[in-house]
């Protein structure tokens, strides 16, 4: 795979767009090693979705990848439970080291390979040889359209992709027009279903699901700011900010946006 570095205005984007997929603002970059420290997913669980990979057939034979990988706690819980081998691709040259990191003291560096990239650059860079995955995976960064987009020619037919992305409730959005971009239950459904595709599993959480789970990560979240604050008290507003987002992001989760992790299936059952 031919790879150029990124010119300095795209690298100083992708830094700013993976200050924004965490809703951070971009002058707490140097310090994500410390705002995430002990936490070693930054969203979808590694075991749901490892027994959704799981039920859809992934295992020693298999490879799959996950585009946008933070510090690749699914990426290596997939590789130490299915045997499978994974390709993990994030822009977040922190987030890589750490996950380079523990899959080396897991023994598992064989099987799971981190690469700090863009994961648009990743997959348009594609290698046409190569056998493509049985799996691919997109959680947390862009929506259904994009991540499909992305995710769906990287994948064997039959294979299949997996997309984090939150829908929109109807009924508490139908007066609310800032939602309305942002697809329905039954709107994320048709888009994924294009070309033949089909839906085989989706979870989504119950509200009290989510409430204890972001109040989980809101709790460390904070821990690790006050550290910083204490050693760095020039970024206090920054670190408010952040934790001010946070604070928003949790109350539309679980009410007006509804978190679902969707499981696709490719169509086609192309012998490779
Ligand atoms: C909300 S986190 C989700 C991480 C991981 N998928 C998980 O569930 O734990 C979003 C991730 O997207 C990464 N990111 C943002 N923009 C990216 C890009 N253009 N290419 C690759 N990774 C990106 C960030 O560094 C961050 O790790």
């Amino acid at each position: 795979m031919n790879r150029t570095p990124p010119s300095p205005q795209r690298a100083a984007s992708l830094r700013r767009e993976v200050a924004r997929s965490v809703d951070a603002p971009a002058s707490l970059l140097p310090v994500f090693n410390l705002l995430f420290k002990d936490m070693p997913s930054l969203g979808s669980s590694p075991r749901i979705v490892v027994n959704m990979l799981q039920r859809a057939g992934i295992g020693p034979r298999s490879s799959i990848l996950d585009l946008a990988c933070g510090k690749g706690a699914i990426a290596i819980s997939a590789a130490r439970r299915l045997r499978c081998s994974v390709v993990a691709v994030d822009a977040c040259e922190a987030f890589i080291h750490e996950a380079v990191a523990s899959a080396t003291r897991a023994n598992l560096a064989k099987r799971a390979a981190f690469i700090h990239d863009d994961a648009r650059a990743f997959a348009s860079r594609a290698d046409p040889n190569r056998r493509p995955y049985d799996a691919a995976l997109m959680l947390g960064l862009w929506g259904i359209i994009e991540a499909r987009r992305a995710l769906r020619p990287l994948v064997k037919p039959g294979g299949h992709y997996i997309i984090d992305d939150a829908f929109r409730d109807e009924r508490l959005t139908r007066r609310a027009p800032e939602f309305h971009q942002i697809p329905t239950r039954a709107e994320s459904l048709a888009l994924l279903e294009r070309d033949g595709d089909r839906v085989i599993e989706v979870d989504i959480p119950t509200p009290s699901r989510i409430r204890a789970l972001n109040a989980a990560l809101y709790r460390r979240l904070a821990a690790n700011a006050s550290a910083i604050a204490r050693e760095r008290p020039s970024l206090r507003p920054a670190l408010s900010t952040f934790l001010e987002n946070q604070r928003h992001a949790n109350r539309l989760l679980g009410r007006e946006l509804r978190p679902a992790i969707w499981v696709v299936r490719r169509a086609g059952f192309k012998k490779y």
